[in-house]
């Protein structure tokens, strides 16, 4: 998992600048969750590609303040962590299993209201934008989700361009069960 975000996520709009003693941090609340799931994409014996879901409420704490304080119950959301593919495999709707497997998982748990992710966003001006970038918005609305702008978080990761860590502005997005 560790591997695979540090790969896909170098790019936009993430241009995450990884390191195993970050991902062993941010991945611990995964790992210490009896309620999480990892879904996994596999060819041959290499993993190409995953998905993570967790309890909100299994979250660290700045992901759940946003909710707090716009008045909703962390323990009401089902919040999905990433979707990372490498790009040779995209395209053939594993990003849609990605969904399906993890509302799935939500259903199956039988605790949740709603469902919720967090997509970063960067000034549409910034320098490393590619120009021919396809935003994932409308591929989420297709599936059902909605953007949250009161829903909003700050967190910090180095940019691939940065030489220290600068916080970055995430919205939630959230889809009734
Ligand atoms: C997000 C990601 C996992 C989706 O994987 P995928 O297998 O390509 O997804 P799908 O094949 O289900 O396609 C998703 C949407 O992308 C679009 N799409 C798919 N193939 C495309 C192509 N060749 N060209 C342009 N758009 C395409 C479609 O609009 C599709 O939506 P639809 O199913 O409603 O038509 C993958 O693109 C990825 O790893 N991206 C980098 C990391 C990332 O941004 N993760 C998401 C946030 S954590």
């Amino acid at each position: 998992m560790a591997r695979l975000r540090i790969e896909v996520f170098r790019a936009w709009p993430y241009l995450y600048a990884g390191t195993l003693e970050y991902e062993a941090d941010y991945l611990k609340s995964y790992l210490n969750s009896p309620e999480s799931l990892t879904v996994l994409v596999r060819d041959g014996e290499q993993v190409v590609g995953a998905s993570t879901a967790l309890p909100l409420d299994h979250e660290s704490e700045p992901f759940t303040r946003p909710f707090v304080q716009a008045g909703y119950r962390p323990e009401d959301f089902l919040y999905f962590g990433e979707s990372v593919l490498l790009p040779a495999y995209r395209g053939r709707g594993l990003g849609g299993r990605f969904f399906h497997e993890r509302e799935e998982h939500a259903r199956r748990l039988g605790r949740f209201q709603q469902t919720c992710f967090a997509a970063v966003e960067r000034p549409p001006t910034h320098p490393l934008r590619p120009t021919d970038y396809l935003p994932l918005n409308a591929f989420w609305e297709r599936r059902g989700y909605r953007r949250q702008p009161e829903l909003a978080m700050e967190y910090a990761w180095q940019d691939v361009d940065q030489l220290q860590e600068t916080e970055k502005r995430l919205v939630f997005w959230l889809k009734p069960l």
